[in-house]
């Protein structure tokens, strides 16, 4: 078998090791590079040489015990990793500005101490989410720390990954964009993907399985560097619209008694539409959409482009928010002084990732309101507790149950799948008032009913059961 850590190795720097970039460097350790991963955070580099994964991420710390020290080191250091490295990846943050542009001040003063310790030739990687021109921008820096242009080139090769599926999104992705201003550049890019291009990774025993195969390897389209941030805007521009537009969907549903689950399903079914992302709730969340759109919505503005649609887009997803806060409010007539179970605190199942959670954001209104929370998430509770600290009116539960105790409704925030196959009965038993909202559609709603719940969810008819005959709670159960 072929062995492609063993062949045409890369020297490659990363710089960052968030979501992004750690799993980057852990990724391309797997695929035979030499990687060293720099970040100033000098905790999460202790805890990486250490051994641990500072994010909840799976496969990512069976990679890391098989690479650290190996394939991949960890370093406070930039010149350490820079000095050796054909290819340096940049993926540090880029949230939003007060205008709604990206803030680009850390990619900025990265490129700017890369110029400080330039020793020949390299490619600088945009591998974090920016706009389009950030490569000439990125140019301009190097040449005014007074970086020779043929000492460098710049390159845009947008990430796709997803939390929660990073690792196998990253070694069997859809397609890896490289966005090159000229051959040499993108040779490199080609080399450092090979592995994956040319199917030799998916050859090995100890591959990880996933859609690609030697016979079907990773596709790579190579772009000019414009169009490279591009794709990574509109793309994610486009599937919060899909969102977005599904929760429309699911609100003119619920006015006439339809149900979105069904109307979902046959849209989806048709292969120019697709079922994914046509999931309606409580809207997008997390650390890339709503801070994508708005960067993609400023840079249409800059260029006098009329690209409305992306307003829309955001403000559809700010109401769902309201909304569900508002069906919470009816299903219990007043909110000062109740106790709700709140089932969910990351932005998406399977992360710990709660940065512009939806779920974080309706626990504070009702907190706002005068409400008692408890909340229970399986991965996200230690970060959560950072954001909404423990308190008397915000406590935290080992387990959905515990939290549904003496509460007068649950509400499900995050589409954890042990969140879709609780116990009904023992969660009844639990709860006040059997009273479920499920901004998450994880139920058949006649299936609540029949087990003796109020159940509310996103587009689709709410269902009331009788609390008569209620079988009394038994306080040792
Ligand atoms: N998280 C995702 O799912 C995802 C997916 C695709 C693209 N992206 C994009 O990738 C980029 C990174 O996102 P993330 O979620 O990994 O962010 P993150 O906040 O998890 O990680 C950024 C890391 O960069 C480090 N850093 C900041 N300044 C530094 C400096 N000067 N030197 C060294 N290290 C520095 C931070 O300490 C941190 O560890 C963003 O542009 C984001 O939009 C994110």
């Amino acid at each position: 078998m072929p062995d492609s850590r063993v062949t045409a190795s890369v020297n490659i720097c990363v710089i960052g090791s968030g979501y992004v970039g750690l799993v980057a460097a852990v990724c391309f350790a797997e695929m035979g590079h030499l990687v060293v991963c720099v970040d100033n955070n000098e905790d999460k580099v202790a805890q990486l040489q250490r051994g641990e994964t500072p994010i909840y991420e799976a496969q990512l710390p069976e990679l890391l015990a098989r690479h650290r020290n190996k394939g991949v080191t960890f370093t406070t250091d930039l010149a350490a990793g820079i000095h050796p490295a054909e290819a340096v990846f940049i993926a540090v943050g880029t949230p939003q500005g007060n205008s709604g542009a990206a803030d680009l001040s850390y990619v900025e003063a990265v490129v700017s101490q890369i110029a400080q310790v330039m020793n020949g030739y390299k490619v600088l990687v945009e591998k974090s989410t920016v706009p389009v021109y950030t490569n000439e921008w990125i140019t301009r820096c190097m040449h005014r720390h007074g970086v020779a242009p043929e000492q460098f080139d710049v390159v845009s090769n947008p990430e796709f990954l997803r939390e929660g599926t990073a690792v196998g999104d990253f070694l069997h992705p859809d397609r890896i964009v490289v966005g090159a201003n000229n051959e040499r550049s993108a040779d490199l890019l080609r080399r450092i993907y090979a592995p994956l291009t040319e199917g030799r990774y998916y050859e090995q025993a100890d591959a990880l399985p996933g859609p690609c195969s030697a016979a079907e390897p990773a596709k790579l389209v190579v772009t000019s560097a414009q169009s490279a941030e591009i794709i990574k805007h509109a793309s994610n521009a486009f599937l919060a619209m899909k969102i977005s537009f599904i929760n429309a969907v699911a609100n003119l549903a619920e006015s006439v008694d339809a149900d979105i689950e069904d109307i979902a399903l046959g849209m989806g079914l048709d292969a120019r539409v697709g079922p994914r992302f046509l999931r309606a709730g409580l809207g997008y969340g997390g650390s890339c959409f709503p801070k994508d759109v708005a960067a993609f919505s400023w840079v249409a503005e800059q260029q006098g482009v009329d690209f409305r649609l992306l307003s829309e887009v955001r403000k559809i997803n700010e109401r769902q928010l309201d909304l569900f806060f508002e069906k919470i409010h009816s299903a219990l007539w007043t909110l000062r002084g109740k106790k709700i179970a709140a089932l969910g605190l990351a932005f998406k199942a399977d992360t710990d990732d709660i940065r512009d959670s939806p779920a974080i954001a309706l626990i504070r209104r009702l907190l706002d309101a005068g409400v008692k929370v408890t909340a229970y998430d399986p991965a996200a509770m230690a970060v959560a507790q950072r954001a909404l600290p423990a308190s008397e009116s915000m406590m935290y539960a080992a387990d959905p149950y515990a939290a549904a105790e003496d509460a007068d409704a649950l509400v499900i925030l995050t589409e954890w799948k042990e969140f879709a196959s609780l116990d009904l009965h023992r969660l009844n038993r639990a709860l006040k008032f059997p009273i479920l909202i499920d901004g998450r559609n994880l139920y058949s709603p006649t299936v609540m009913r029949d087990n003796g719940f109020t159940y509310v969810s996103v587009g689709r008819p709410a269902v009331y059961a009788s609390t008569q005959g209620r079988p009394r709670r038994n306080p040792a159960e």
